[in-house]
């Protein structure tokens, strides 16, 4: 058997520090456990422009398609900005989405006990806090046509489009019953209904798939901005929020933010199963690309790390390796180390991205 293929793909600012501390992980997998990945690297987002004039090569792509699971760091960054929107770096994540078909983004906000005190929220508020939000992701107002800066009368207007099939709506919504069956077995809904037909349809549909195939699992809906106050108000009411692809990119961030460090949060963006069983699947942290401390050893390496232990979980059929994984982060969490981003006023010196990256790679020696 040819062992599975990885495509590293690092991406502007802070992704090739954060991306260095991950291929430490993956070779201490292929070392230590005797899981080899056939790992590759290339170009993606403002690099890629750099390089080719284009923030995604068709070369790229094409690689993308083939391989077992793909791993980005982060795109963009101010060099950037006045570029031509086609070719913007975020082009390039976006036609990953798009075209590798992952219409299903799993973004967990999860409290780890360490670092409940980082929150903005009281620590009884989100201690133990443990949400997955299943955000549609190759559809909506992000991709819909109409779309463009128009000529209308003596000035111009903007469009955007938000646009739902029924059977795009039917397919997250199962990824999401699916997920809470194997977690809470809870289901949130989030919609704009009473405003939006989109919403309007969205709900039926959820609801339907629900009555049709998952009734054991508790359904509820709730308006977005009711929901986003919600999260603010009491978030372990929840476990898994499915939504579009909008609202999902608004409620993850604030989801994220709850638990202390947007640097602590990974990403799955699965597609649909491929000839060998496995999604389609690009995993990616949920920060961006922080360009302010690129280059400066402060970046905080977790939330890639944890990205490719939901590699190890949703690609690979290794639930109890991402577990490993996820448990040696916590375990130097509970130690005490410290990026930048996760000090507060105790004055502990913080440790450098590859400081924690070794650290971790040291608790998994210890976990054997
Ligand atoms: C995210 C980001 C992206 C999005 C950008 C970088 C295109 O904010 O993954 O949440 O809006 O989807
Ligand atoms: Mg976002």
């Amino acid at each position: 058997m040819t062992n599975p293929s990885i495509l590293i793909l690092p991406g502007d600012g802070i992704g090739p520090e954060v991306m260095a501390e991950v291929r430490k992980v993956i070779d201490w997998y292929g070392v230590k456990r005797d899981m080899v990945f056939n790992v590759t690297e290339d170009l993606v987002g403002g690099v890629a422009y750099d390089a080719h004039g284009t923030p995604l090569h068709d070369d790229t792509m094409e690689k993308a398609q083939q391989v077992d699971a793909v791993l980005l760091g982060a795109v963009g960054g101010p060099k950037y900005d006045d570029l031509d929107f086609s070719v913007k770096p975020e082009r390039g994540l976006l036609r990953l989405r798009k075209e590798m078909d992952l219409f299903s983004n799993l973004r967990p906000a999860q409290c780890f006990d360490a670092l409940a005190d980082f929150s903005s929220l009281k620590r009884d508020v989100v201690a133990g806090l443990d949400i997955m939000i299943v955000r549609e992701l190759t559809s909506g107002i992000y991709f819909g046509e109409p779309r463009g800066i128009f000529e209308e009368g003596n000035e111009r207007v903007g469009i955007n489009t938000q646009r739902y099939t029924e059977s795009e709506i039917d397919r997250v919504a199962r990824s999401a019953f699916e997920l809470a069956r194997r977690r809470g077995n809870k289901v949130c809904s989030m919609e704009k209904a009473n405003v939006m037909e989109s919403g309007i349809l969205w709900r039926e549909v959820v609801q339907k798939v629900h009555d049709e195939d998952y009734q054991d699992v508790e359904l509820s809906h709730m308006y977005a901005d009711a929901g986003a106050m919600q999260l603010c108000r009491w978030p372990k009411q929840f476990d898994v929020i499915v939504t579009d692809n909008l609202f999902g990119d608004l409620l993850s961030d604030a989801a994220a933010m709850l638990t202390g460090s947007l640097g602590m949060l990974p990403s799955a963006s699965l597609g649909a199963p491929m000839a060998n069983g496995r999604p389609k699947a690009l995993y990616e942290p949920v920060h961006g690309s922080a360009p302010d401390i690129a280059g400066t050893g402060k970046a905080n390496p977790i939330a890639c790390v944890l990205s490719f232990a939901m590699a190890l979980r949703y690609s690979f059929d290794h639930g109890d390796e991402a577990t490993r994984l996820e448990d040696a982060v916590e375990k130097v969490l509970a130690d005490g180390l410290r990026t930048a981003d996760l000090l507060g006023e105790d004055g502990v010196n913080p440790v450098s991205t590859s400081q924690m990256g070794d650290a971790i790679v040291a608790a998994l020696d210890a976990s054997l």
